[in-house]
């Protein structure tokens, strides 16, 4: 499988002007990649700039409301996201669970509405370092699996990416050893295949995420196996990420 590279661009940059040198930069140094995916999500308020904009980079949501429509001031639906263009929509960032209070069960929600409209979710998991040092990182990890994909059909689930993004990794650039993403790895595929069994759990990418940069990329997608990453702070310098995507393309 291709590697899948997914940037987050959180609630950057200040203005439409440098979103449009990032975007675009990132889209011509996609010239020389060869099998490598990568899907931007900007913020909200861009969104629209970049539909159709660049054949090889295709676009996400960082968020969304479950709801089809209605009064959910200053929300965005499944229905509006995929409207204009998008196919792929991130559910339960850490920051969001963190600082907006979004539950395993409205996480859970955005997946399954996300599912039914035919876009593609990408569910982020990860510890706290708290939780790590506690050595809670697999029973949170379950946890967060088997609440986020609650009543996620067999059909349905080889559509769904998971993201690791261990939360004391983000922002940090405390990036997480390969044989800790690894043995994560191992454990959210052995989880995926008792509950969907083996042809679907092989199906499913699993991402990592946490202080991503083109030196430490390899040691994702290649030592610990991961499908690909979600990258958030060197997502908004162009020549860096394409350095990741290039590292990844094989
Ligand atoms: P950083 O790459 O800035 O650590 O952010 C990771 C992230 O949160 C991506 O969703």
């Amino acid at each position: 499988m291709a590697s899948l590279i997914i940037a987050n661009w959180k609630m950057n940059p200040k203005t439409a002007k440098e979103a449009k040198k990032i975007f675009f930069g990132i889209a011509s140094g996609f010239r020389k990649i060869k099998k490598a995916q990568a899907v931007i999500c900007p913020p909200p308020a861009f969104l629209s700039l970049f539909i159709g904009k660049a054949k090889k980079v295709k676009l996400g949501a960082q968020n969304c409301h479950w709801e089809e429509k209605g009064a959910f001031t200053g929300e965005m639906s499944l229905a509006q996201i995929k409207d204009i263009g998008c196919r792929y929509v991130l559910a339960g960032h850490s920051e969001r669970r963190k600082l907006f209070g979004e539950t395993d069960e409205m996480i859970n929600k955005k997946v399954l509405a996300a599912l039914q409209i035919g876009l593609i979710p990408v569910l982020c998991m990860g510890e706290t370092a708290e939780e790590k040092e506690e050595e809670m990182t697999f029973r949170v990890l379950k946890e967060q699996l088997e609440k986020g994909l609650n009543g996620v059909a067999k059909k349905a689930a080889d559509k769904v990416i998971l993201a690791y993004e261990p939360v004391w990794a983000i922002g940090t650039g405390k990036v997480c050893g390969a044989s800790q993403a690894e043995e994560v790895n191992i454990f959210l595929k052995k989880a995926l295949t008792e509950k969907y069994g083996r042809k679907i759990a092989d199906s499913i990418s699993i991402l990592y995420g946490g202080s991503v940069k083109s030196d430490n990329v390899l040691s994702f997608v290649k030592d610990a196996k991961m499908s690909g990453v979600l990258v958030g702070g060197a997502s908004l310098d162009p020549k860096e990420f394409i350095k990741i995507v290039q590292a990844a393309d094989f």
